[in-house]
This record gives structure tokens, sequence and C-alpha cells, in this order.
């Protein structure tokens, strides 16, 4: 066999890069010797508060009997995500996380037959569940650091089944404006799904989220990913939700293992959209430390692209070598070398003390280079 990835699966699925997560924090502690309560992971855009109190009562709830199945219909939880979304309850459905739901999108769209078109700069699961279909994944040039929305519905063909947008954008940090947005979806033939993945929704300020109602009435061939591993802090749950047509979600639906998301999931994931007072607290903390963040950036006289997320893109020089010296000294930050980024790293924003170290990690390891 010709690479070290290569096996008698089928040839299209050998040719998959693996996804290079961010390490754990057992993994750095291990390989470098490190105490790890004293490693900071910012790798992940994880909620570095936790999750809500509330979701962890219910977790707690949960653990006293765990001899059943989950509930198939995921009834509680899609009553709550209805009524907090303003729409009807088969208009939406939890996955497991919502990359459960970009596989299934994937699996049931796209083949060799049917392509996917995505901007420059997107999640990565995008082309890899693509490929898995053996499907190929056209990819849009960004406009600097933004979709080039134009370009992207301009790449429409007969053949594109499905594109993949999301906004703010990982690893990026850009968000497309609500009108512009709005543009694009009434733009695109009506042959194509558009997955519009609002990973990173909550981070913005209320007045540049999109209008939910608004764009499912611009588009119906539209799918809106949220989910609960980001602003909710749940991220170990896997716990993500579509919006849809009905029509859309269940075939998703039929896709999807049986009982996808545990119960401890969905009753997590119901207690903390309830808790809004807690997502409030963490959107503040991260707004104020993004700010202190990419005001450190400038003061190092470091590049850096303005942040609508949990994370920030910064320019190093050596990206992996950087990130390779922080994690010596227990920063975990998340090299993007594989996006065509090799000068940049990206750090998820953590709590003020763990940014604290990420800095004067950052400010030495940036010395040391120097000199
Ligand atoms: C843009 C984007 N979409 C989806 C996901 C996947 O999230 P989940 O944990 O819901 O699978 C991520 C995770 O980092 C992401 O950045």
């Amino acid at each position: 066999m010709s690479d070290a990835y290569a096996t008698t699966a089928l040839a299209h699925v050998n040719a998959i890069p693996p996804y290079p997560p961010g390490r754990p924090i057992s993994a750095v502690a291990r390989e470098f010797g490190l105490d790890p309560a004293k490693i900071v992971k910012l790798a992940s855009n994880e909620n570095p508060m936790g999750c809500s109190p509330k979701a962890l009562e219910a977790i707690a709830q949960c653990a006293a009997d765990t001899r059943f199945y989950p509930d198939f219909d995921n009834y509680s939880l899609r009553e709550a995500l209805a009524a907090a979304n303003g729409v009807s309850f088969d208009q939406v459905l939890p996955g497991a996380g919502s990359s459960d739901l970009i596989l299934q999108v994937s699996r049931g769209w796209l083949n060799a037959e049917r392509h996917a078109i995505v901007p420059q700069y997107s999640f990565a699961a995008y082309e890899s569940t693509a490929a898995a279909q053996g499907a190929q994944t056209i990819v849009v040039p960004a406009k600097g650091w933004d979709h080039d929305l134009v370009a992207l519905a301009a790449a429409v063909t007969d053949a594109t089944a499905v594109i993949f947008l999301a906004t703010p954008n990982n690893p990026i940090g850009t968000a497309v404006a609500p009108a512009d947005l709005e543009a694009f979806l009434a733009a695109v033939p009506a042959h194509v799904l558009v997955v519009l993945d609002e990973a990173y929704r909550e981070f913005l300020p209320a007045a540049e989220q999109p209008d939910l109602k608004r764009l499912l009435a611009i588009r119906e061939n539209l799918l809106v990913l949220r989910t609960f591993s980001k602003i909710h802090g749940l991220a170990a749950l896997r716990v993500g939700y579509g919006i849809a047509r009905p029509e859309i979600l269940s075939i998703l639906k039929r896709l999807q293992m049986p009982f996808a998301v545990s119960t401890a999931g969905q009753a997590a994931a119901e207690a903390a959209l309830a808790d809004t007072d807690f997502a409030q607290a963490y959107h503040d903390l991260n707004a104020r430390e993004r700010d202190r963040l990419q005001a450190a950036f400038a003061s190092f006289g470091l590049d850096y692209v303005p942040s609508k997320a949990n994370f920030i893109l910064f320019e190093v020089g050596d990206g992996p070598a950087v990130a390779q010296a922080l994690m010596r000294r227990g920063v975990i930050t998340r090299p993007v070398a594989n996006y065509g980024l090799k000068t940049w790293l990206r750090v998820s924003i953590g709590l003020p003390e763990e940014n604290d170290v990420f800095l004067s990690n950052l400010g030495e390891v940036l010395a040391q280079r120097a000199a």
C-alpha cells in the first residue's frame, strides 16, 4: 500500500485526510510530562465557563436510570427548540452534534454526479463528508477574509446539490451581514440545498443575527444548523439541531443512527436552552475578553482578523512551530495549516486567567523566536 492511511476500503475513502482535532489536555500532559491541571486548552472553541448548572442537574437526574434507550422523537427538546425559535415541532430535528446533520446531508444529497460548493476556509467536515460519498467539493475563493457570496451563487450548476456556508465562519471569525445573507439565499437556484451553519450565531450582537423567519420565507430549500457545543458548553454530550421544512428533516431523520441523541444530551440541552442568563453571561465575557486579546495582538504587532465568534485568527510567522512551542508550555492552540493558513494560529477565547497564561507564554515564545 502506498501511504500510511491506505487500507482495503474504497479508494475515495482512503484518500480522505484524517480530521485534525484540537489536542486533548490528557494527551498533551502525557507527551510533554505536564501537570494536566496547569494546561490551558484554547483549541476547540469550547465554553470556558462549562455549562449551565441547570444542565448539570438535568444530567445528574439522567444518571439515576440508564436502562432505557433515549426518546426516539426527542419530544421534549424539540418542543422547547420549536418554541425558542418560533417554528413548529416538525421544523426542528436534534442530532448528535451539528456534525451528525452535516454528515447526513452529505449522505442524502451527494454522490459522484452531484457536488457540493463551499467557501474557501470552511469547517473541514463539509468537504470530508462529501468526499466519503465520492462527491466533489468545489471551493470558491474568499474575498479577503469574507465569503464571496456572489461568486458562490454564480458557481452553481445543474450538478450542484448542496452549498455549505457558516456564519460566523470557522476558522476565520468573520460573519455575513443579514441583508447580504438574504440576498444570497434569494439568488441561489432552488434545486440547491443551502446549509447555513450557525454554530457561532449566539456570539453575534442581537442586531447582527440573521432573522430565521425571514430566511425560511425567502428560501424553501434551506437547512439551518445550530449547536449546543459552543455557547451552551455541552460539547461533551454531542447535541446540535437543524431547522428546515419537515420534508428535509424527514430525510435526515431516516439517515440518522436510531436514538442518535442520548437521554442526557436531550435533557441537558433543554435545560441549557432555558438558562438564557448563563448564555448571556458567557456572551458578555467572550466579548470583553475578545476585545482584550485583540488589543494584546495589536500591542505585540501581530495581525489578527477581528472576530465575531469565540476564537480569533492571528498571524505568528510559523503557525505550527509557535503552536508546538506553546504546547510544550501547556497552552494548546490550533494550527490552521490544513486550511492553507500556515502563518496563522487560531486561539479560542478563554477565561480571563486562561487568556493571561496564553498571552504571557505567547509573548515569551515570540521573543525567543525573534532572538
Ligand atoms: C462551523 C462549525 N460547524 C459545526 C461544528 C460542529 O459542532 P458540533 O459539536 O455541533 O458537531 C463546528 C465545531 O467546531 C464548527 O466550527
